[in-house]
């Protein structure tokens, strides 16, 4: 197999595991990008070696693994690696942004994740200005998605990718993928320096309509992009007909992106609960 010609959105794969990685390349014929994140890499043999031995695991011990698994993913993927750094509820900016200049030295093409508060886009500020690509992870909200693109004004076309979560927001009957199509069309007019990117894609639908919708990047764990290679990868156009259920669509809002970033409403309580997960994740292997 290999990339289709009616392709435009980029293609990565949400794991933890570089096996995975060629696999899923082998698979496809290519594969542009990957995101991990400290749910996916915790699931790694790595870790989990690391967790069952008789000491418990250190901090620095989770780090040297986080490191070697991203770094044995980094040449396969020609676009990007999304590295997460640590966050919970009370972690600040300058840690966030110390942690994401020491993992922006890992490997050449890294995406360094940050959570979407307060604290994460003083970070995603901080680090785009430095030249340095992040990925903004847990949006759920168009204002979340207008305030990454005020944050980060500095960057060039590319370098701020943004998380949209489809199913988390269907796990509680909203409609995931109108939130997606209402990022896409609020970024469509603007300088392009924020790409969309698909995340928490549950189905071959969420990943089929991303690519109708032209969203800039989609991500999936490797059993979609398996049931997509199967299915011979098809590229549907703007004509697919996704088909949401009972679920209760978003109506598009007017954003100005040209507001500073802090007149908006960060707030969302899937944001909150994913900080938690994420934290719990990592904190868990280090009992
Ligand atoms: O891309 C983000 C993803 O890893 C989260 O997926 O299924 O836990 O909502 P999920």
């Amino acid at each position: 197999m290999k990339r289709p010609d009616n392709l435009t959105t980029k293609i990565f794969l949400d794991g933890g595991d570089p096996n995975e990685t060629r696999e899923i390349i082998a698979l496809l014929g290519f594969l542009d990008g990957q995101t991990t994140n400290p749910s996916l890499v915790a699931k790694n043999p790595l870790f989990q070696e690391c967790s069952n031995g008789d000491t418990a695991c250190t901090d620095d011990d989770l780090w040297r693994a986080y490191k070697e698994i991203v770094t044995e993913i980094s040449p396969l993927v020609p676009e990007s690696v999304s590295i997460e750094v640590y966050a919970d509820k009370d972690t600040k900016a300058e840690s966030m942004i110390e942690k994401g200049l020491e993992l922006n030295t890992w490997i050449p093409n890294a995406h360094i994740k940050l959570p979407i508060t307060t604290e994460g886009l003083k970070a995603a500020s901080a680090l785009t200005e430095q030249g340095l690509k992040v990925n903004m992870t847990l949006c759920f909200t168009q204002d979340q998605a207008a305030a990454v693109y005020a944050a980060t004004k500095t960057a060039n076309p590319g370098d701020v990718y943004l998380s949209p979560f489809v199913g988390r927001l269907d796990d509680r009957n909203e409609d995931g993928m109108s939130y997606v199509k209402n990022v896409v069309k609020m970024f469509k007019d603007s300088d392009h320096h924020v790409s969309p990117l698909v995340a928490s894609v549950r189905s071959l639908e969420h990943f089929m309509y991303s690519l109708s919708l032209g969203a800039d990047i989609v991500t999936a764990p490797g059993s979609i992009l398996r049931e997509w290679a199967e299915a011979g990868m098809p590229v549907p156009d703007s004509s697919y007909e996704y088909d949401a259920g009972e679920l209760v669509a978003f109506d598009y809002q007017e954003k100005n992106l040209e507001e500073d970033w802090q007149n908006f409403d960060l707030s969302h309580e899937l944001t909150d609960k994913g900080i938690e997960r994420f934290a719990a994740d990592w904190n868990n292997l280090l009992k």
